[in-house]
């Protein structure tokens, strides 16, 4: 269990609630970070992910209010947003807005009337860097709102209810992971989800070894325009392989590697080729998650990087700095494996070490991720992360 008093953001929220609303917030919501250990660009395909929720939080401290209004600060942008929950539209200028205003929206739309709040959000999740950090604030005020009218929402329903607020509001058409480990990790598991049903179980991890994130510094500012671009690519896929194959096909999920292979040399590259990333991908989550049960670290760590090498070359959402950043982590006695984590296009990779190892990859990596990239090389940022809870809303006690 993470400690509050560890919990920076947790801090920030409370005092500034205090600083701008003049008294105690009623509850804190946290809401993690997640890191994806494997299935990358699988969940829209209706396919499978291994991901973990980080002790990295996003805390909502909030308090009721006895209208229809939303006050909401957000402590790390200073920057106010305010609106009725009678008339909740997106706002074109200030993209942070449209996630709170995008769930309450779809909780309302959903026949859950809600009530007005005062809220102050503060995040140590970093943004841009693969962690989701808008999954996190999404989760984190849909337990907020939800609280106060004392609804009960199924989790994966209310997972469901915020990927539709991220693809209605904020303008990318993500898909379900992210939301769905925000609300179910557990602490010491991943979990393993079938996009297509929601059905998960949590696979125990093994002991004596640890995740790092190293972060590349270089911002996914591209993520949300080629995001859209490789949803559109594997819809193709999915024709070429209907028409090929002489089946309907609903998602690249329903396809084998051996049926792939048969058609391959017939489909048009790229398409062939993304579609081959997520048909080998789900076969590496099925392949990781029994290394995971039975402590075969080698094994696992061969399957993420070559997760890593079909994102590079396959599915071509790596980039020179993530590529260095794998080389460099492999280079240090005791990782077993990295790969690049969450979208890609810049952000974060992941690591997975011996327990004993963490201090010495933390400290030489930086050093050869810089050399090997040369001058003007942006700044990486390491830190070893632990497979925490989902999202909850605390009752403030002072
Ligand atoms: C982003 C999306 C997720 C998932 C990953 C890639 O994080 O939000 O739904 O598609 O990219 O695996």
């Amino acid at each position: 269990m993470t400690l509050l008093a560890e919990v920076k953001s947790y801090q920030r929220s409370v005092d500034e609630f205090r600083q701008v609303f003049g008294s105690d917030p009623d509850i804190v919501a946290f809401a993690p970070g997640r890191v994806n250990l494997i299935g990358e660009h699988t969940d829209y395909n209706e396919g499978f992910v291994l991901p973990i929720a980080v002790d990295i939080f996003l805390c909502v401290a909030a308090r009721k209010r006895n209208d229809k209004r939303v006050k909401v600060f957000a402590a790390d942008l200073n920057d106010w947003d305010e609106f009725s929950l009678d008339e909740i539209v997106r706002d074109e200028n200030a993209n942070w807005r449209n996630y709170h205003r995008g769930v309450a929206w779809v909780i309302q739309q959903n026949g859950i009337e809600l009530e007005g709040i005062d809220a102050v959000v503060a995040s140590d999740i970093p943004i841009g860097a693969g962690l989701s950090s808008s999954a996190a604030i999404e989760v984190g005020f849909a337990l907020t709102f939800l609280h106060f009218v004392g609804a009960n929402v199924p989790r994966p329903t209310l997972a469901q209810w915020c990927q539709l607020a991220e693809h209605k509001f904020a303008g990318v058409q993500c898909g379900i992971m992210d939301q769905m480990i925000a609300l179910l990790g557990k602490e010491n598991h991943a979990l393993l989800l079938d996009c297509r049903d929601l059905s998960h179980q949590l696979v125990p991890l093994p002991k004596g070894i640890a995740f790092i994130v190293a972060d590349t510094g270089v911002p996914r500012s591209l993520a949300a325009s080629e995001y859209n671009v490789r949803r559109r690519q594997c819809e193709e896929a999915v024709q070429w392989l209907s028409k090929l194959l002489e089946r309907p096909i609903k998602s690249l999920r329903d396809v084998t590697f051996e049926e792939l292979s048969q058609v391959f040399n017939n489909i048009p590259d790229p398409i062939r080729r993304r579609a081959r990333h997520v048909v080998t991908e789900n076969n590496r989550v099925w392949a990781f998650q029994q290394a995971m049960r039975e402590s075969a670290l080698k094994r696992a760590g061969a399957l993420l990087l070559a997760s890593h090498a079909s994102l590079r070359d396959d599915y071509e959402v790596s980039c020179r700095e993530l590529d260095a950043m794998v080389k460099a982590l492999m280079s240090v006695k005791g990782v077993f494996g990295a790969r690049l984590t969450g979208a890609g296009f810049g952000g974060a990779c992941l690591a997975m070490v011996r327990e004993d190892a963490v201090e010495r990859v933390l400290e030489e990596v930086p050093s050869k991720y810089k050399e090997a990239l040369g001058d003007g090389s942006p700044e990486p940022k390491l830190f070893a992360v632990r497979p925490s809870d989902g999202a909850t809303v605390l009752l403030f006690k002072g």
